[in-house]
């Protein structure tokens, strides 16, 4: 029998990482957030002092990545060649990167194989912009996570607050709209549902109202 997929796509900042990490968590299954690849990819150029548009040693370090997903008293963890880089890849400059290197085509050929070994049973929640239109297509539930540019704005700064850094709302929402722009027109793999996705717009949702909502759809599909 196959291992069930549900696949959570849309924009930065709709709350797909929360919904899936919960949604995952709820049901034991694993759980494959694709941007931390890229993101990982990006901040491995860095690290080696490859330029995030030199296409050919960006998708070498993508296929070769050493990353791992410990977690430490409950807290979950991002090693990149052992270093810890959990919040380093979390910043906007970071997002900013995983968005460069995401629009090359041999490097995201390099992330196809390494994202589907993460489909092993009981079953994946797989979060990302192409999981229902590229890497898993024969996922049974599809879904497309949005919300309006400025709650994804206001989302992205509360977050980051939380965290204790510095943010300014309106620069959010500009590089919300870029990043949108960028993920959404580019040739390769672009940021749209599946055409056998349904679309959840979160803009005046909570998390729980989400999480309902996902697992009622679940328990249809069966
Ligand atoms: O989801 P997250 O913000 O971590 O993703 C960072 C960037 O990685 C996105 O803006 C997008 O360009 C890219 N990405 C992608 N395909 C995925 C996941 C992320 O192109 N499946």
């Amino acid at each position: 029998e196959r291992t069930p997929v549900l696949t959570i796509d849309g924009p930065g900042g709709a709350g797909k990482g929360t919904i899936s990490s919960l949604i995952a968590e709820r049901l034991g299954w694993h759980l494959l957030d694709s941007g931390a690849l890229y993101r990982l990819t990006a901040q491995a150029a860095v690290k080696h002092g490859v330029a995030l548009d030199d296409e050919t040693r960006v998708a070498a370090l993508a296929k070769s990545l050493d990353v791992a997903f410990p977690v430490e008293r409950g807290v979950p963890q991002t090693l990149l060649e052992g270093e810890e880089v959990t919040r380093l890849i979390r910043t906007e400059a970071a997002g900013e990167r995983a968005s460069q290197v995401a629009a090359l085509t041999l490097v995201r050929d390099a992330l196809l194989s390494r994202q589907r070994d993460f489909c092993r049973a009981p079953g994946l929640v797989a979060d990302g912009r192409d999981m229902g239109t590229v890497v898993f297509p024969e996922a049974p539930l599809k879904i497309f996570l949005t919300a309006s540019a400025e709650e994804r704005a206001r989302r992205r700064y509360q977050q980051l607050r939380e965290n204790g850094v510095d943010a300014s709302l309106s620069s959010l929402l500009q590089e919300i709209q870029a990043r949108d722009a960028r993920d959404t027109q580019r040739s390769v793999a672009p940021l749209k549902p599946a055409d056998d996705a349904i679309t959840l717009d979160t803009t005046r949702l909570s998390i729980p109202e989400v999480v309902d909502r996902l697992t009622e759809l679940l328990v249809q599909r069966g």
